[in-house]
């Protein structure tokens, strides 16, 4: 099955169900909003799961692109992407989890053909304010399978304060052997679907609140379960990113781990920059800076004179129509262009600088303030910049990237 089938699959389902589907807004939250970028399909609903009657009513399915950057880190191993989009569906005060989790097994075992030996889920044991999570246990033991209970990795937040609630995650076995251990002990469990009893709401005190009306909120990773339907040992494998692993390397020969955080870093601000956000020194424009600078700083490690104008045409069109944007692909290029052209000017200027004397020993914060204030010099830059003394630093291996 392919991408496009799967979110056909999904969808015609809770259509089947009485799900109507709503569009999926783009990256950036409404005007006010706390975060940057929406980072999950609930984000864009949360007046509605507050209360607020929806026009298309309780039981709602879409496709949202997401952006998470507490994943940056993590990018690169088989699971994670900075931008990726997340099949969802929402109870607004409708149905209970145990419905939830039901249509969920039997879309996964029954129309996505997975084996049903080779799920696990996990479960909400209880805490302080919140007792264990009955209902979902039991659905699950009535359609056997194993489940474990756990207490703050069954618990969902959007952030410190706000909706919040137990969960119920939905595990695949992905190992060579037969399934074996638990999804807390055994990294071959990964997690597919998040399903959220969002009722409460925390407050700035850190105590709950019911939520006027019992929600339910699913998450599902679409280039994570597009993977393991195909077989695909990482989501950089999957079909989304057929084009970029055909043209990319030939491009520029890169080893697995750097081709991946090029692959994910150039299509996730391919995305950014079409939904308008332009580079800057804040904010979004900050994130999708850092994002093009940490491609550049990898591919420049081999070879300085590789650059962002040899990025086939095909890729930016290819993204921007998987996530549905209008924007131009000429456009896009250029202005990636162009922020290749500022850091290379920047590190330019940040080599001359660190050359002075005054830089050769250990920097205190006063230098680091100077370097930002006076010369445009952001510190983890200087950091870097920095390393580059140590011989054959320029072509070492650097463990942070
Ligand atoms: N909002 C939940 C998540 O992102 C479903 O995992």
């Amino acid at each position: 099955m392919d991408t496009e089938q799967i979110v056909r699959t999904f969808v015609e389902y809770y259509e089947e169900h009485g799900h109507r589907r709503i569009t999926g807004s783009t990256l950036l939250p409404p005007p006010g909003d706390a975060v940057l970028f929406t980072t999950s399909g609930m984000h864009p609903l949360t007046p509605h799961l507050e209360g607020r009657p929806h026009p298309l009513g309780r039981r709602l399915v879409n496709v949202q692109r997401c952006l998470r950057t507490t994943d940056l880190e993590e990018v690169g191993d088989s699971t994670h992407l900075t931008v990726f989009e997340m099949l969802g569906t929402w109870s607004l005060g409708d149905y209970e989890s145990s419905q939830s989790l039901d249509w969920a097994h039997r879309l996964l075992t029954e129309g996505l053909g997975i084996d049903p030996g080779l799920l696990h889920a996990t479960v909400y044991g209880g805490g302080d304010q919140v007792g264990p999570d009955t209902d979902s246990l039991r659905l699950w033991q009535e359609r056997g399978v194993p489940v474990e209970l756990t207490v703050e990795d069954n618990w969902w937040s959007n952030g410190p304060v706000g909706p919040c609630g137990p969960d119920s995650e939905i595990f695949l076995w992905t190992g060579d052997t037969p399934p074996r251990s638990t999804p807390t002990r055994d990294d071959r469990w990964v997690e597919v679907w998040n399903h959220v009893m969002m009722r409460h709401r925390r407050l700035e005190d850190g105590s709950l609140v019911p939520l006027p009306q019992r929600n339910i909120d699913t998450g599902l990773g679409l280039e994570r379960l597009s993977s393991l339907l195909q077989g695909r040992s990482s989501v950089f494998e999957c079909d989304v990113f057929d084009p970029w692993r055909r043209l990319v390397p030939t491009l520029w020969p890169l080893d697995e781990p750097s081709l991946r955080l090029v692959l994910d870093h150039l299509r996730s601000a391919v995305v950014i920059i079409g939904d308008g956000v332009r580079p800057a020194n804040t904010g979004r424009g900050y994130v999708l800076r850092r994002l093009v600078r940490r491609v550049l700083t990898v591919l420049w490690r081999d070879d300085p004179s590789r650059g962002l104008g040899d990025l086939p045409e095909e890729l930016v069109s290819h993204t921007l129509d998987h996530f549905r944007q209008d924007g131009d692909p000429e456009t896009v290029r250029r202005l990636l262009l162009e922020e290749e052209h500022r850091f290379r000017e920047l590190l330019e200027r940040g080599r001359n600088v660190l050359s002075r004397p005054r830089f050769r020993g250990p920097l205190g914060e006063d230098d680091f303030h100077y370097l930002h204030d006076t010369h445009g010099l952001p510190r983890d830059l200087v950091t870097s910049l920095r390393e580059e003394r140590v011989p054959g630093g320029h072509n070492r291996p650097r463990e942070r990237e």
